[in-house]
């Protein structure tokens, strides 16, 4: 009897030896990035004055507030679409690489925070393809992470994080952001 529960014992360690071991390298694959890449993109606001220069408009507002001057209350209820040229470095006039296409909203109004959706479409010799942006934008953080929920082309299937900060700004009319692309799945 005392022998077999020892032996049912070793067996029950030797499984959970296995299951451990058999995790292990998965958790390992994932934990460097396959792929980094580094932009910047500039948001010129329209504000009523700048329609040539600017690159995105609020399309919607609550009823107290309108579609030329983003709202108090932290903005909340705004939705701005965008079209911004992504830059390689932090300058607006550098060569564009492509465009930060989508929307973002505010969505709180105790805080200043937004929430964004969009895709970098590129179409040069250096890259060709899209990336596929989504997630919460808390904007007073130094630092925030959105999902990279997928991508075309050169990205195809692509997958990661990438971290984003306010590099400048500009009052309400101008904003620029430093995407730090990791993608933990490549193809
Ligand atoms: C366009 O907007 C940017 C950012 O506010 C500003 O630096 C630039 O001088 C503007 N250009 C024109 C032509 O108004
Ligand atoms: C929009 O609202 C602001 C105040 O929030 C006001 O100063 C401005 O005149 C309004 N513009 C239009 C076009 O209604
Ligand atoms: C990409 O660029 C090429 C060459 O300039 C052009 O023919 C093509 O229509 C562009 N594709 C898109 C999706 O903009």
């Amino acid at each position: 009897m005392a022998m077999k529960t020892l032996t049912l014992a070793i067996i029950f360690f030797l499984l959970l030896l296995d299951c451990s071991t058999a995790r292990k390298p998965k958790a390992l694959r994932h934990r460097r990035p396959c792929k980094r890449l580094v932009f910047y993109f500039h948001d010129i606001l329209y504000n009523g004055y700048n329609a040539k220069n600017s690159t995105s408009a609020i399309v919607g507002a609550p009823t107290w507030g309108n579609t030329t001057k983003l709202t108090s209350n932290n903005h909340f209820g705004d939705m701005v679409i965008f079209d911004d040229p992504i830059t390689l470095d932090n300058n607006l006039h550098s060569p564009r690489v492509g465009r930060a296409q989508g929307f973002y909203i505010y969505d709180k109004k105790e805080t200043f925070t937004s929430w964004i959706a969009m895709s970098f479409v590129f179409n040069s010799t250096q890259h060709k393809g899209t990336i596929n942006f989504v997630g919460a934008d808390p904007i007073l953080s130094k630092t925030r992470d959105i999902s990279v929920i997928g991508g075309t082309g050169d990205f195809h299937m692509s997958r990661g994080v990438a971290t984003i900060a306010t590099d400048s700004y500009e009052g309400e009319v101008y904003f620029r952001l430093r995407c730090d692309i990791k993608l933990y799945e490549c193809w």
